[in-house]
């Protein structure tokens, strides 16, 4: 998934980074937690590795994708995914609102892929409802529900907006395909927000990887959250926005970033703590040196990033388009 902050690209420095700060060797029984989960790229790489992995996320879709890429062990797949591509269309909650077609006015998909999403997302439920699918293969078909039907999206890449014109990739016909399934232990997914979550859990290595700036992912990926939740929302204004005041982000607000961060350092009960941040993000370097430098021994380490762009056709020059990437380091104490 093309996801705001995504670690994709940055796996190698990060897990490069991660062995040479605590020199922990793989395919052991240590707790590795990955709270800000997002696409769930950085714990999977984690339980590939042997660790026993805790993922989080405020976001429930996050929350669909990391239940399968972190504690599926076993799901069928093959009948139940010819089934649910040779379904018929349905006119339901994402073509009546998401779809031209019904006069919703919004363009995020076409009518037709709209009204397969409609019909997978209810025999799904169906399903699972009347216990013909377990609770593993439900959230390994909602999990590639998700990530399939994002990439035939009418959008620039996020949903904070759609195109006017159906764009090419979401002009093809949504097939639905499925996700790897990750080898290893099972591990414990939440979707809660980590302040909470962070007094309640401990282990040897916990992973942050925060918003770095003002952009909600509520907003951003609101429809993704509505197929994932499929609970009926009000929606308001010309994108359709979801009710989002429970999701909202401390970490995205200059006025409450810096308490909520050191409350989470304070806070955890983990041997060594890793934070990704870039040099643009709306804490400064010195202050988070200064907040983690309060609770054991810190370390940074950098590495040359390619900016998150929206539309490729932007004409930026080349030093804009890249930050740097932190890996800011703590062995507590
Ligand atoms: C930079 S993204 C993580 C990207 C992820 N590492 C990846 O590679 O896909 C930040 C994530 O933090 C989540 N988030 C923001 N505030 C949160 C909070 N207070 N508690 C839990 N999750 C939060 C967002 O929903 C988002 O998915």
């Amino acid at each position: 998934m093309n996801y705001i902050g995504s670690k994709y690209s940055l796996l190698n420095f990060l897990q490069n980074t991660i062995s040479t700060v605590t020199n922990l060797k793989d395919h052991s029984e240590y707790v590795f937690a990955d709270l800000f989960a997002g696409t769930g790229i950085v714990g999977s790489a984690y339980r590939k590795r042997g660790y026993r992995v805790i993922s989080n996320d405020i976001q429930y879709y996050s929350y669909v994708l990391n239940k399968h890429y972190i504690e599926s062990t076993n799901p069928s797949n093959a009948e139940l995914l010819e089934h649910l591509n040779t379904l018929d269309g349905i006119k339901g909650f994402i073509y009546s609102n998401y779809c031209e077609g019904s006069g919703s006015k919004r363009n995020y998909f076409t009518n037709e892929n709209g009204m397969k999403c409609d019909a997978m997302r209810t025999e799904l439920e169906k399903l699972y409802k009347n216990t013909e699918i377990s609770e593993e293969t439900y959230f390994y078909f909602l999990a590639s529900l998700i990530n399939s039907i994002d990439k035939y999206a009418n959008t620039a890449s996020v949903y904070g907006a759609f195109l006017k014109k159906i764009k090419k990739s979401a002009s093809k016909e949504f097939k639905l395909e499925l996700l790897p399934i990750i080898p290893g232990k099972k591990g414990k997914v939440y979707n809660t927000n980590i302040n909470d979550l962070i007094k309640q859990i401990s282990g040897d290595i916990l992973y942050l990887d925060p918003p770095y700036n003002a952009r909600q992912y509520c907003t951003n990926y609101h429809v993704l959250e509505t197929i994932a939740k499929y609970d009926n929302p009000i929606l308001h204004g010309k994108t359709g926005l979801r009710d989002y005041k429970e999701q909202k982000s401390a970490f995205c607000s200059k006025r409450t970033v810096t308490s909520v961060f050191e409350d989470l350092i304070k806070n955890s009960k983990f041997n060594y703590i890793f934070l990704s941040y870039n040099n643009e993000g709306l804490m400064s370097l010195d202050t988070i040196k200064e907040i983690m430098s309060k609770y054991g021994t810190y370390t940074q380490y950098t590495q040359e990033y390619k900016r998150f762009q929206a539309d490729k056709e932007q004409n930026r020059n080349i030093s804009a388009n890249s930050t740097i990437e932190y890996l800011h380091c703590l062995e507590k104490e």
